[in-house]
């Protein structure tokens, strides 16, 4: 029996009762061999033998195919009176020797067959677990939030190893010197209790520490057993609180890819069966397992995957953070410029995130297609939040121009007029003195001439009021429009010739009809969206946010192709950019901000924008959904900085669509 024998295999025989009287049995009955006689099919399934010696009772019991049915992985051994297929015929001739000898090879070639089985069975459960990791790795490298991501990592690691809990640690560094241990995770299969995050110090005294210390493996088959000799300890807190108790653990260093360690798993309670639940020391002595090599190795792989997972995912969010920080930062400095409109831009990015969100939910028939992604949603948030960027790009000048004539113009205005006065009073005193001069005091014709120098002084007071009233910006009145001519057409002599009251520029500006601006002032105030766009191009913008520059430079088109700057039209028009122009527009209606004009009122805001959607200049099913849905609600209970520290009128861009006089009924 040496090449079985050497093989360290026992295997049961089970043979049929007409053999049982055979005295072979007793020459092989050794530690590897238990010969069993089986009187029925359930004695079979009972000792499931390796090999099975049918005979004329076993064969009534059930015919040969079925026995080879039911016991797959058994070699079959027949006489030649049984006439049937079996592996081995022991022939009734056949020496007694020749007989061991035979079934001794039989045992052998059950062992060689059951090897070759076991080991397809490794290879199968190998190129399970290497596709379960790759799943795994595929998974965890997906997943962009940190929490959500640390659960699969404990889920799957609980899954592999099937056991009963798992923690997570991460190490947070607290300075240059000094680094701590963050219990930011644990799930249990039996137990339920609430978690809370814990810090403690990163050192040797406990198990995670140890690990996180060292940068090895712990594999403790009794936490209650540990070695005086070891430096770490089991915290027993928990167990003592709940009742529950801890038996196996494996604790493995989480690194990254430059191999630092940046956390521990720890498995927890290695269970026979998942199923199992562990409540008490009672089911945690008889239902746990030791961590064994072969689970230690898939967590091993795990934690390496989990490692790098959970460092990329840290990376993303604070480059997602700093990203946030920066567009926030770069929003707060240009509202600061424009403290009149501040919040604008931030209210506009909530009221888009709420009303795209309010799409995807819509039940419109045109919409329904229209589903946004988390993805786009944040998409559309940052082209909101930059949209009127541009302003940058608009003069001081323009952009904080409150009255039609620039900076400076009213008072050269005033000081040209006192000029004009004084040219006439002295004209009228030179008349005055020439008549002494003359000897002939004419009282009448003296008085005739202060009563002139009244007259034409009340009239260049008089232009005076005009041009202030002329540069408000509210309508001209005609009366002022006719006057303005006269203002134009005054000249005041001087040694170097005729002088005017106004330039003819300054005539330009006071014609305007309504608002402040003039058209080229208009076009550089608009030009703010070529500026946004040329902006938010320079940002190496990430495949996912490569449409904020095309959103963003589309807030001010309508659908009717009267907008600006491109005079798009409705198909031409991105949807997101529709939504944020309707957004646009309601903040600046709304917003309560602006020393110019009062707040209007939402439903009044919300008139007009039916009013747009009418005119075919905005989309229709956009304003239903945003006044079904109630979107506009979102900014109300939220604080928006309002900075007014340097408050100083400014234009809202997103105005000046409301000032053009095609649009004149917004204001
Ligand atoms: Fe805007
Ligand atoms: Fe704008």
């Amino acid at each position: 029996m040496n090449s079985f024998a050497q093989t360290q295999r026992s295997i049961t025989i089970g043979f049929g009762p007409g053999y049982a009287s055979s005295e072979i049995w007793k020459d092989l009955q050794s530690k590897l061999v238990i010969p069993t006689e089986i009187v029925s099919i359930t004695a079979a399934q009972r000792y499931n033998p390796a090999l099975i010696l049918l005979d004329h009772h076993l064969l009534r019991e059930m015919d040969f195919p079925q026995w080879v049915e039911e016991f797959p992985e058994a070699i079959f051994l027949g006489t030649d009176s049984l006439n049937i297929d079996a592996d081995l015929i022991l022939s009734s001739t056949l020496p007694y020797k020749q007989t061991i000898k035979l079934l001794e090879m039989a045992c052998y070639q059950w062992v060689l067959k059951s090897e070759k089985t076991e080991r397809a069975k490794m290879r199968d459960t190998s190129f399970r677990y290497l596709n379960k990791l790759a799943d795994i790795s595929i998974s965890l490298s997906a997943e962009d939030d940190l929490m959500t991501l640390l659960r699969k990592i404990l889920t799957e690691g609980q899954n592999i190893a099937c056991c009963d809990a798992a923690s997570l640690f991460l190490i947070n560094e607290i300075n240059d010197h000094e680094r701590e241990l963050v219990f930011k995770l644990t799930q249990n299969d039996s137990m339920d209790f609430p978690f809370e995050e814990m810090r403690f110090p990163l050192d040797e005294s406990s198990i995670a520490g140890y690990v996180a210390h060292t940068d090895g493996e712990l594999n403790i088959p009794d936490a209650y057993q540990l070695s005086d000799t070891v430096p770490y300890r089991f915290n027993q807190s928990f167990d003592r609180r709940t009742g529950y108790r801890t038996k196996s653990i494996f604790a493995i260093p989480l690194a990254n890819k430059q191999k630092e360690v940046i956390g521990v798993l720890q498995f927890i309670n290695r269970k026979k069966a998942r199923s199992l639940k562990i409540t008490d020391e009672k089911s945690a002595l008889a239902y746990t397992l030791a961590f064994d090599s072969d689970i230690n190795v898939l967590l091993q792989a795990l934690a390496s995957q989990a490692g790098i997972a959970i460092e990329n995912t840290i990376l993303q969010n604070d480059i997602k953070a700093l990203f946030e920080g920066f567009v926030n930062a770069s929003v707060a400095a240009i509202e600061q410029r424009d403290p009149t409109t501040s919040g604008h831009s931030f209210r506009v990015a909530d009221l888009c995130v709420g009303l795209a969100e309010s799409v995807s939910l819509s039940n419109l028939t045109r919409l329904r297609n229209s589903r946004f992604t988390d993805t786009e949603v944040r998409e559309l948030r940052y082209a909101a939040l930059l949209h009127d960027f541009g302003k940058v790009g608009v003069r001081e000048s323009v952009l904080v121009k409150e009255k039609k004539l620039t900076a400076g113009s009213l008072e050269n205005i005033q000081y040209r007029i006192l000029l004009a006065k004084e040219r006439l009073k002295t004209q009228s005193l030179s008349k005055q003195i020439a008549m002494f001069r003359n000897g002939g005091l004419d009282e009448s014709r003296f008085a005739e001439l202060d009563r002139q120098l009244a007259v034409d002084t009340d009239l260049l007071d008089e232009f005076y009021r005009t041009i202030v009233e002329a540069n408000e910006p509210s309508m001209l009145k005609e009366d002022n429009r006719e006057m303005l001519d006269r203002i134009n057409a005054y000249r005041m002599e001087s040694q170097d010739g005729d002088l005017s009251i106004i330039t003819p520029e300054e005539l330009d500006l006071l014609s305007i009809a309504k608002g402040s601006l003039s058209p080229t002032e208009r076009k550089e105030i608009e030009s703010h969206v070529v500026h946004t766009q040329n902006f938010l191009n320079h940002i190496p913008w990430t495949k996912e946010f490569s449409n904020v520059p095309t959103i963003a430079a589309a807030h001010h088109e309508k659908l009717d192709g009267t907008g600006y700057p491109y005079g798009m039209t409705e198909s031409e028009i991105p949807l997101p950019s529709k939504i944020m122009t309707i957004c646009d527009i309601y903040d600046a209606l709304t917003a309560s901000d602006r020393p110019y004009k009062p707040a209007m009122l939402a439903e009044r805001a919300i008139d007009i924008l039916v009013d747009e959607s009418k005119r075919g200049l905005i989309d229709t099913d956009l304003v239903q959904v945003f006044i079904d849905a109630k979107v506009f609600h979102v900014i109300d209970s939220k604080e928006y900085s309002t900075s007014q520290e340097f408050s100083s009128f400014s234009h809202h861009p997103c105005d000046v669509d409301l000032h053009d006089d095609s649009h004149g009924r917004h204001d």
